[in-house]
C-alpha cells in the first residue's frame, strides 16, 4: 500500500479523533488500515461504544446508517456513498402493513441488512450472529422475517415453535453459490469442512458442517482441529482466515463470491473523506428515531 496514504490517514485520525471500522468483506488493504474489523453485529457495537468523534465506516450503506442511528452525535463518513447492499431494499411496499393486518400476534424481525425505513417498521433487528437467539426470545408466535429468505429459513429450522413467515429477498452474491460448485470442492478436498454463511441457499446450508456469521466462520476455522475448509461466503474473509491460520487451507467455490459494493472502498477514498469530511451519513430525525428502537432492542436481546 502507498506509505504516504497510510501515514496521512494515521495523522488525520489522531487530529480528528477518528476510527476506521471495516467489514470482513472489505479488501485486504482496507482491513489492514482499519482499527476494528468484524461482522455486522460487532461493528454496530463498536460504533455505539467508541469514544471517537468521527467514524469512517468501510462497509455498505446500511452499516453506516445503523452506526449513525446508534450514535447520532458522531460524524459517520462513508468512503463510497454508492456502496449499497441490494438485499437491504428487497421488501415490497406495503407488505409489512399487510402482514400486521393478517396476524394479531406478529413480530417483524428485520435483518440489519435493510434500509432505515424498513427498520422503522420493524419490532427488532437481528444480524446473522444473533438471529436465532433473538427470535427464540421473542414472545410472539408469528414472525415476519425480512428481507432475507435464507437467513429467515435458517432461523425457522432452528426455532421450531414459531411460525416464521419468509419474505422473498436474498443476497445476490450468496445466491450465486451453487450446490454443484460446492460439491466439486468437496470432491476435490474430501477432508475439508464446509463453512457457510446463512445467506446461502438452503441446499448449501444442508451441505455445511457449520453455519454462521463471517466472524463465526472465522472463529470456527481457527478453533477447529481440521486443516482444510470450503468457505461459502464472500471472499473478503480470506484475508483474516489466512492470517489466523497460515498452515490451514481454504477453498472458495469456483465463482469466488465477491460483493462489488464492498470492494468499492479503497484507501484513497478513506483518505479523501477523512481529509475533506465529505460523504457524511445523514438519517432524517424521524426515521432515525423509529429505526433506533429495533436496533436497541437487538443490542439488549443479544446480551
Ligand atoms: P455478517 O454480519 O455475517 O458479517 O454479514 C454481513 C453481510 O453482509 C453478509 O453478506
Ligand atoms: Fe449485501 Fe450480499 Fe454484499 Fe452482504 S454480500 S453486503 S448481503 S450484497
Amino acid at each position: 500500500m502507498n506509505d504516504q496514504i497510510t501515514a496521512r490517514i494515521r495523522s488525520l485520525k489522531k487530529e480528528k479523533n477518528a476510527v476506521i471500522l471495516a467489514h470482513y468483506y472489505a479488501t485486504a488493504q482496507v482491513q489492514e488500515l482499519a482499527d476494528y474489523v468484524g461482522d455486522s453485529f460487532y461493528l454496530a457495537k463498536v460504533a455505539k461504544e467508541s469514544p471517537a468523534d468521527v467514524i469512517v465506516f468501510c462497509g455498505v450503506s446500511f452499516m453506516g446508517e445503523s452506526a449513525k442511528i446508534l450514535c447520532p452525535d458522531k460524524m459517520v463518513l462513508m468512503p463510497d456513498m454508492s456502496a449499497d447492499c441490494p438485499m437491504a431494499h428487497m421488501v415490497q411496499q406495503g407488505k409489512i402493513a399487510q402482514m400486521r393486518e393478517q396476524y394479531d400476534d406478529l413480530s417483524v424481525v428485520c435483518y440489519i441488512n435493510s434500509t432505515a425505513a424498513l427498520k422503522c417498521q420493524s419490532d427488532v433487528c437481528v444480524t446473522s450472529s444473533n438471529a436465532v437467539k433473538i427470535v427464540e426470545r421473542l414472545e410472539s408466535k408469528n414472525i415476519f422475517f425480512i428481507p432475507d429468505r435464507n437467513l429467515g429459513g435458517f432461523v425457522a429450522q432452528q426455532v421450531k415453535d414459531k411460525n416464521i413467515i419468509l419474505n422473498d429477498g436474498c443476497c445476490p452474491i450468496h445466491a450465486e453459490i451453487s450446490a454443484e460448485q460446492v460439491q466439486a470442492e468437496v470432491q476435490a478436498h474430501p477432508e475439508a469442512l464446509v463453512l457457510a454463511h446463512p445467506e446461502c441457499e438452503p441446499e448449501i446450508l444442508a451441505m455445511a458442517h457449520f453455519v454462521g456469521s463471517t466472524a463465526d466462520i472465522i472463529g470456527y476455522a481457527k478453533d477447529s482441529e481440521a486443516k482444510e475448509f470450503i468457505i461459502c461466503t464472500e471472499d473478503g474473509v480470506e484475508y483474516k482466515l489466512r492470517n489466523d491460520n497460515p498452515h490451514k487451507n481454504f477453498y472458495f467455490p469456483v465463482s469466488r463470491p465477491c460483493c462489488p459494493d464492498m470492494k468499492l472502498i479503497t484507501p484513497e477514498k478513506i483518505l479523501d473523506v477523512l481529509e475533506n469530511e465529505t460523504n457524511q451519513m445523514q438519517v432524517d430525525e424521524e426515521t432515525a428515531k423509529g429505526a433506533l428502537i429495533p436496533l436497541e432492542r437487538m443490542l439488549k436481546l443479544a446480551e
